[in-house]
């Protein structure tokens, strides 16, 4: 079997939760290609700490450079802040390595476009994280929107909604400062995972009106003081896409502060003869919409059957975050091998870039209080 070492650059939330998911590769069932964690690079040694309990892991390090320089190296996972994301994404293109980005792909168009150029100049395979889609339900609405079964496409919805920022004694972190983040805001932070599947239906919005909102603007600093909290907390976009030459109302919810919702990522289309919905909220539930003498909303329980590569996990168990995870990872390192065979892939440069043009025009809609027309240079798009 086939093996690729993995390394990762800034080992926190996001490097443990791809750690542990390489590390239980063997869960998934006949795949081709096998993987394994070999180095590790954080400033933070106790975030290193922590890789210790990693048998494959051979070189922990302070020095992404060390990282690099590692011949046997063959993908790195870069999770950073945002404002790292181009000179990081680029050095590791540079060393010769193939690059799992994490979103939002650059803090802003500007840099989501060099990195993408620096991709196809040096030919290097690269792909961004959203793992949300890869869950069953998800995968059930594109396979219903694809059917055909809705009819005439009539409105989307879609979102990611938080709620722990309502909890004002929370300390301010590099995520609520637009220094790090970017000027994007939540749209970075949750962006990208709202429009992985409708820019995969080819849904790329042509207008957008957007309310931006700054609810929290100060936070404890950890240090007995408060610190200022520029991000937008919360983004509202209201934006039309062109379906079959309709213009279509697609709605993208992107909340860092929505009481009562967790980590909700949910998407409803609406047709004239059917409609499909999901939300993570209620993961298992499949919601189809018919029209007959009478109009019902149909629930189906989903279970694990539905993720794109299976694993020994029963058909008849829940998937929840881990999972999705892990699915991504693995889409990622099958496309790379050439196997993913018409299954559903991570999110592709050319998407990452053209979420940034959605946001960009989001950011131009809601300082002057217009609807603005994306403008995608599309010679670079190729969705
Ligand atoms: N896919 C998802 O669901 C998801 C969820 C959360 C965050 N993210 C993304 O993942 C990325 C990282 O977010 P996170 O939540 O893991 O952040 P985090 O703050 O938990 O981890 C970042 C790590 O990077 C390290 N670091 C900072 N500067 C460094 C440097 N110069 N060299 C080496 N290490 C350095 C920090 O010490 C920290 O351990 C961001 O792009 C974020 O948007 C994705």
């Amino acid at each position: 079997m086939k093996k690729v070492n993995i390394g990762i650059i800034g080992g926190g939330l996001m490097g443990k939760e791809s750690a542990s998911a390489f590390g239980r590769w063997f869960a998934l069932n006949d795949f081709p290609v096998s993987v394994e964690l070999i180095a590790v690079c954080d400033l933070n040694e106790k975030v290193l700490e922590w890789y210790k309990a990693i048998p494959t892991v051979s070189l922990l390090t302070t020095n992404y450079k060390e990282l690099l320089a590692r011949p046997d190296i063959d993908i790195v996972y870069v999770a950073l802040p945002h404002n790292l994301h181009q000179q990081f994404y680029l050095e590791v293109l540079e060393s010769g390595k193939d690059l799992l980005a994490e979103k939002p792909f650059g803090i802003d168009l500007e840099a989501a476009l060099a990195i993408q150029e620096a991709a196809e100049r040096l030919g290097r395979f690269v792909r961004c994280s959203s793992e949300m889609p890869f869950l069953p339900g998800p995968q059930r609405v594109m396979k219903e929107v694809l059917s055909g079964n809705l009819g005439e496409i009539i409105e989307i919805k879609a979102g990611f909604l938080h709620s722990s920022d309502l909890d004002t004694s929370k300390p301010i972190n590099w995520k609520r400062q637009v220094k790090f983040c970017g000027e994007i805001g939540v749209m970075g932070d949750l962006g990208m995972h709202v429009l992985h599947v409708p820019l995969r239906l080819g849904w790329k919005p042509e207008l957008v009106h957007a309310n931006l909102q700054k609810i929290i603007t100060e936070r404890p600093d950890g240090k007995g003081g408060m610190a200022k909290c520029d991000t937008w907390n919360n983004a509202t976009l209201h934006s039309t896409v062109a379906i079959e030459n309709n213009a279509v109302p697609m709605t993208l919810e992107m909340k860092r502060i929505a009481p009562g919702e967790t980590n909700t990522w949910y998407i409803e289309v609406l047709g004239t003869k059917g409609g499909v919905k999901y939300s993570t909220k209620d993961t298992k539930a499949l919601w189809i919409f018919k029209v007959g003498d009478e109009q019902w909303w149909q629930r189906t329980d989903l279970g694990f059957k539905g993720v794109p590569f299976p694993t020994i996990t029963g058909g008849i168990f829940e998937p929840g975050f881990t999972d999705c995870f892990m699915q991504m990872l693995a889409a990622y390192v099958a496309e790379r091998a050439g196997a993913l065979n018409n299954r559903f892939g991570c999110v592709t440069p050319e998407e990452a870039v053209a979420s940034h043009y959605v946001f960009a025009a989001a950011l131009k809609s809601f300082a002057n209080n217009t609807v603005e027309k994306v403008e995608y240079q599309l010679e670079k798009l190729s969705i």
